[in-house]
């Protein structure tokens, strides 16, 4: 390729890492994936390996350079997003984890939350941080690594407890942004959007919290520095005598749904966006005012620019939707994704099948850690197609319990949602959240905007792109998908919030 320059982004996701290149205009022009394991422990754990992943980053970031014919020099800048909440600790003298990362989805301190609930502390909580307290998020995770990681696995000529070494500023928390902007820079950064997940940051006045981090006996020592989404400062540079054999500035973080948020240009109260990945997050922009929910949304950081005042959005965290798609692969139900399309297609209704794929508790607006995945409705016609209809129409109901929130919350009406993610190139399912919702769903050309909003804050950093406007102009719609024949949606809907309720509270002890 010629001398052009570009701007590089890493999403790290639950399921794989990409790193994908983009010209001013916004588009691709490399792009390479890898997957990483699942570790499943225990019923309701879900670990990743945190050097695979970054094995996995370089190889991805190689990979993708090489089959476009870039040199790592024509790179601007790079960005990253990622998957949020999930908790690494590591030693700061290794750089060596000192157990496997604890991942969103993980359930395991379920009991720890309702400890907290218990002592009456859920609204202290759910006040300074916008979020509705839940094993979801980063604080318990983080507790339990230094309570049970063995201090052998640590390495270290003092067998010290690893309690006592986090005091002691020996070890470093992180976010998988964190993780990255150290293994890439060798600095303890975040940025305003993943530390807002952390249930450790008070969001009104954007510091780390004293009272959280000794409720969840965090110790201070072993929080990351938080700066800006999009830092005209950078959070680094990687080392010229890397594996990249350059010297190119790390600018811009965000989680991989604020990204997605900004990819999709959604910079202005009222703009909305939704992903269909693992789970599905629909975010909408409140601008400077964060938002309280009274319907079981979250308020969260949308993102910040070098020198301006955070940008505030409501969020809708639904916790299963993609990966209710590869259960049914699991299942042996389908093939892959792309057949989903094809066998819900070839039924004209679920006939009566409700699904409702809980199966790490529900997130917003229920927020339910117990509740499990259920299937109601089934006789013994039941088909593969009909379950598999089932899946598609449970994203979509989902989407609209939590867009339904989001309109008694911000007052503003759902005209159209833009769409992104691996699943919205399911037209099948753009429709019938068109139908369910009686919204309009609008596609944009470029559906991995993630990769692109991360681009774009590590892109406006160092003066690649100038102003937000340019970025508004590279969006463009490639399908839009309006109501139509939506047969009984309401009693269907109705039919969803009874088998909602026969899910809930299902995994009590
Ligand atoms: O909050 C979890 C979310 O960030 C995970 O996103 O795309 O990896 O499923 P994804």
């Amino acid at each position: 390729m010629s001398g052009e320059t570009y701007v590089g982004a890493i999403d790290q996701g639950t399921t794989g890492t990409r790193f994908m290149v983009f010209d001013h205009d916004g588009k691709v022009v490399a792009n390479a994936y890898e997957k990483h394991e699942q570790i499943y422990p225990e019923p309701g754990w879900v670990e990743h390996d945190a050097n695979e992943i970054w094995e996995n980053t370089k190889e991805v970031i190689q990979e993708a350079l090489d089959d476009a014919l870039l040199e790592p020099e024509q790179l601007e800048a790079i960005g990253i997003t990622n998957q949020r909440e999930t908790t690494v600790v590591w030693d700061r003298e290794t750089g060596q984890p000192i157990h496997n990362a604890i991942v969103w989805q993980d359930r395991r301190t379920t009991d720890r939350i309702e400890t907290l609930e218990a002592d009456g502390k859920t609204d202290d909580v759910r006040h300074k941080t916008g979020l509705e307290p839940d094993a979801y998020f980063s604080a318990t995770k983080a507790e339990w690594l230094l309570d049970n990681s063995d201090p052998i696995k640590l390495q270290r000529a003092r067998p010290a407890d690893v309690r006592e070494r986090a005091e002691e500023g020996e070890l470093a928390f992180g976010t998988i942004d964190t993780w990255l902007i150290y293994k890439l820079t060798g600095n303890h950064i975040t940025d305003v959007t993943n530390a807002s997940r952390t249930m450790l940051f008070n969001i009104h006045d954007m510091e780390w919290d004293d009272e959280l981090l000794d409720e969840f006996n965090v110790p201070r020592e072993m929080v990351p520095e938080v700066r800006p989404s999009s830092d005209d400062d950078h959070y680094g540079s990687t080392d010229a005598s890397g594996f990249l054999g350059a010297e190119i500035p790390v600018a811009g973080a965000l989680g991989d749904q604020q990204a997605a948020l900004f990819g999709q240009t959604c910079f202005d109260a009222g703009d909305a966006k939704n992903t269909y990945g693992t789970g599905s997050f629909m975010l909408m922009n409140t601008g400077e005012e964060a938002v309280m929910s009274e319907h079981g949304l979250l308020t969260t950081v949308g993102f910040q620019r070098s020198g301006e005042p955070v940008q505030y959005a409501l969020e809708g965290s639904i916790f299963i939707t993609g990966a209710a798609i590869e259960w049914l692969e699991d299942m042996t139900l389908i093939e892959d994704a792309a057949e989903s399309e094809k066998l819900a297609r070839s039924v004209d209704s679920t006939d009566g099948v409700y699904f409702v794929p809980a199966f790490t508790g529900l997130g917003a607006p229920h927020w339910d850690q117990r509740a499990r995945g259920t299937i109601v409705g089934m006789t013994r016609g039941t088909r593969r197609e009909h379950i598999v209809r089932a899946t598609l129409e449970a994203i979509a109901f989902q989407t609209r319990d939590v867009a339904e929130a989001m309109e008694s919350d911000s007052d503003i009406d759902l005209s159209t949602l833009r769409v992104d993610g691996g699943a919205v190139k399911n037209n099948f399912l753009c429709q019938l959240q068109s139908n369910i919702l009686d919204t309009e769903i609008v596609r944009p050309e470029v559906d991995e905007t993630t990769a692109l909003g991360a681009a774009y804050a590590a892109g406006l950093a160092v003066g690649y792109w100038e102003t937000m406007d340019e970025l508004r102009k590279n969006w463009q719609v490639d399908r839009e998908f309006a109501p139509s024949n939506p047969q009984n949606v309401e009693h269907r809907y109705g039919r969803w919030k009874e088998a909602v309720d026969r899910s809930l509270d299902w995994a009590r002890d």
